[in-house]
């Protein structure tokens, strides 16, 4: 599972830090564990349920969100240097694991189709990516980005961190999303 995971996701290996890199891994491969996923499945997997059907997978949206982020990372770094400091691998970190919780959100229904559970609906991916990253031992900067970059961040003074990697997601989500033909809470992979 390890290797085919970094081979789906190399962004992985750009977190520096290696307790922060393994512990990021072991987020993604409790998720994995603990929703039942298969890479299969994981490849099939729509980036979100409000799209269908969704021209864009779970893995593709996810690098698209960190590298985006590490770009603006960058930019900031050139340009605003010290005055506006930016933590690289917590950007990359958080960038990977914001939807990480996803893996607990979603279930397949009876035709394969990808649906939100009933515990998905109480706790969205915010609240169970926080806590399974809380388990592998994420340090607070890496949960404040899962729980922070969703809609249900609003109410949350985001580190800049965190403000990059929700606005790198939106830019995706927003131009993916005008594509939409129907918004169900049902998906699948159109390509
Ligand atoms: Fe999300």
């Amino acid at each position: 599972m390890r290797e085919e995971l970094l081979e789906l996701i190399p962004e992985f290996d750009l977190i520096e830090d290696p307790e922060l890199r393994e512990n990021t891994l072991r987020a993604w491969e409790l998720g994995m564990t603990e929703g039942g996923w298969t890479l299969d499945d994981l490849q099939e997997m729509p980036f979100t349920l409000l799209i269908n059907p969704c021209p864009v997978d779970f893995v593709e949206h996810t690098r698209v969100v960190v590298l985006i982020a590490i770009e603006a990372a960058r930019i900031f770094a050139e340009h605003y240097g010290d005055r506006a400091p930016v933590n690289m691998d917590f950007v990359v970190s958080g960038g990977i694991l914001r939807d990480v919780g996803k893996l607990l959100e979603y279930e397949r229904d009876k035709n394969g189709a990808f649906i939100q559970t009933r515990e998905g609906k109480l706790l969205r991916h915010p609240f169970t990516g926080m806590e399974l990253a809380a388990r592998c031992g994420l340090p607070a900067d890496v949960q404040h980005i899962i729980a922070s970059h969703a809609g249900e961040g609003e109410k949350v003074t985001r580190t800049t961190e965190s403000t990059l990697v929700h606005h790198a997601d939106f830019i995706s989500f927003h131009s993916i999303k005008n594509l939409a033909q129907t918004k169900t809470l049902v998906s699948r992979i159109d390509r």
